[in-house]
């Protein structure tokens, strides 16, 4: 079958690579891809939000399925568009990917079907928010309503801090209008853990636990980013705490989202805190999460396509997924200055070295070439993943990886791994 990829991270990297690997795909497209993707798909130059032309492009190429990577073309209704001109796309509708595009429906459901999360309450009106946060004792977190990748989100320590978060997002608009409405909600302190589901509407399958990094610096110190390293499985996650989770938080959403009418199909992405009085959701996403997809492509020994054709088909009740019982590890490699001002053009050496060791895959996450060079393209720029008997090996064998990348202008965390290591 033709099948096009929407995107252009280590996410979209990842879902080609394993997606290339099955029997049952013929052709392979992605859009608008990244150097690394453009060996094994053909890259087409069409924005992963520049809807129109998507569906465009999948009518007139006659392609048979879609896989889109992020949330913008989603929550625009990307998938919605490509169903009415009769192509079979992988991802949620419209409706249900408010589950990410907008906190407050998001805590909405969560409150009205019982699904454990943070105390929260939403505003949009900066006075009566102040006010709110005098009233409270506890440590807040201040969390614009909308998409603002990933920065919307301000945990802060003290009141004073609370207020700047408001006047930010209120007053100085920084995120726009994903601004006009926040919630205030209550800090949970505990692990933080990403969980992966696929689900068909009506059926739940769990995928794996994986464990991102999200400050931008060692001992998860400096600005928050859309994530600098990953691994999975994750022994936080046991047997036991999984089937927890699926049943005090996957099935329930699930349920919920079918009452609501609007039923969820595609990855849901739960990012939870494990805490002393278990797992609590901090947020959905509607899709893979990046760097946590590069580690689960790693691991996932059963046909990609098949599963993800499987969700989308309303055929999960009938997959069985296998897995590599080795823990993989992804180090990102990043623009020197992220995740504020980086400069992109800078050449990157070592790709070959790097992934001609064994074991390591070396996923772009933003690259493009000029002439015969891979330049930087964006701010999380590699992602150099290993396998491993444990976290330790895996980390061991990542920066093997991340030492034969020449590229004086990137930087990565040292320490990936490091709350399972310890
Ligand atoms: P979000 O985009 O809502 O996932 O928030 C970004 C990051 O902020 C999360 O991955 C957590 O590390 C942190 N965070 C968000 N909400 C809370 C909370 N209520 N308690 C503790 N940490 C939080
Ligand atoms: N790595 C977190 C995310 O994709 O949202």
């Amino acid at each position: 079958m033709k099948v096009l990829v929407v995107g252009s991270g280590g996410r979209e990297h990842a879902l080609c690579w394993a997606i290339a690997k099955s029997p049952k795909c013929k052709k392979l497209y992605a859009a608008p891809g990244n150097a690394g993707i453009a060996d094994i798909a053909e890259c087409v130059k069409i924005d992963a939000d520049d809807i129109t032309a998507l569906v465009d492009f999948a009518k007139s190429e006659k392609i048979d399925f879609v896989v889109v990577g992020p949330e913008v073309a989603l929550v625009l209704g990307l998938v919605d568009q490509l169903e009415e001109a009769g192509i079979k796309a992988f991802g949620p509708n419209k409706a249900a990917a408010q589950l990410e595009g907008s906190k407050a429906f998001m805590k909405d459901l969560m409150g009205k079907y019982g699904i454990p999360t943070a105390a929260y309450e939403t505003f949009d009106e900066p006075d009566a928010a102040k006010s709110y946060i005098m009233r409270q004792e506890t440590r807040l977190v201040v969390k614009a309503d909308g998409l603002a990748a990933g920065k919307g989100v301000i945990l802060c320590h003290n009141k004073n801090e609370a207020y700047a978060a408001i006047d930010h997002m209120m007053i100085e608009r920084a995120f726009g209008e994903a601004g006009d409405e926040i919630l205030i909600e209550e800090f949970m302190p505990g692990e933080e853990v990403s969980f992966f589901a696929l689900v068909d509407g009506e059926t739940a399958v769990p995928l794996a636990a994986a464990q991102d990094h999200k400050a931008v610096h060692d001992g998860g110190t400096g600005p928050n980013t859309g994530g600098m390293g990953a691994y999975s499985p994750t022994p936080v996650v046991t047997k036991k705490l999984q089937k927890q989770i699926m049943d005090d938080i996957i099935t329930p959403t699930i349920k919920a989202m079918v009452d609501e009418g609007c039923p969820y199909k595609g990855v849901l992405f739960c990012g939870l805190m494990i805490t002393d009085e278990g797992p609590k959701v901090l947020e959905y996403n509607v899709r893979f999460g990046d760097p946590e997809c590069q580690v689960l492509m790693a691991r996932m020994k059963s046909d990609t396509l098949e599963a993800l054709l499987a969700c989308t088909n309303g055929k999960l009740d009938k997959l069985e997924i296998d897995w590599h019982s080795d823990t993989a590890l992804l180090v990102v490699m990043a623009a020197n200055g992220y995740p504020n001002h980086y400069e992109k053009g800078s050449i990157i050496k070592g790709l070959d070295v790097a992934a001609a060791i064994e074991g390591i895959n070396v996923f772009h996450a933003g690259t493009k070439t000029k002439g015969k060079k891979v330049v930087a393209d964006g701010g999380r720029v590699l992602g150099i993943t290993a396998l491993g008997k444990t976290v330790k090996s895996a980390h061991k064998a990542a920066y093997k990886g991340v030492e034969a990348i020449d590229w004086a202008e990137g930087f990565c965390r040292s320490d990936i791994g490091w709350r399972a290591i310890k």
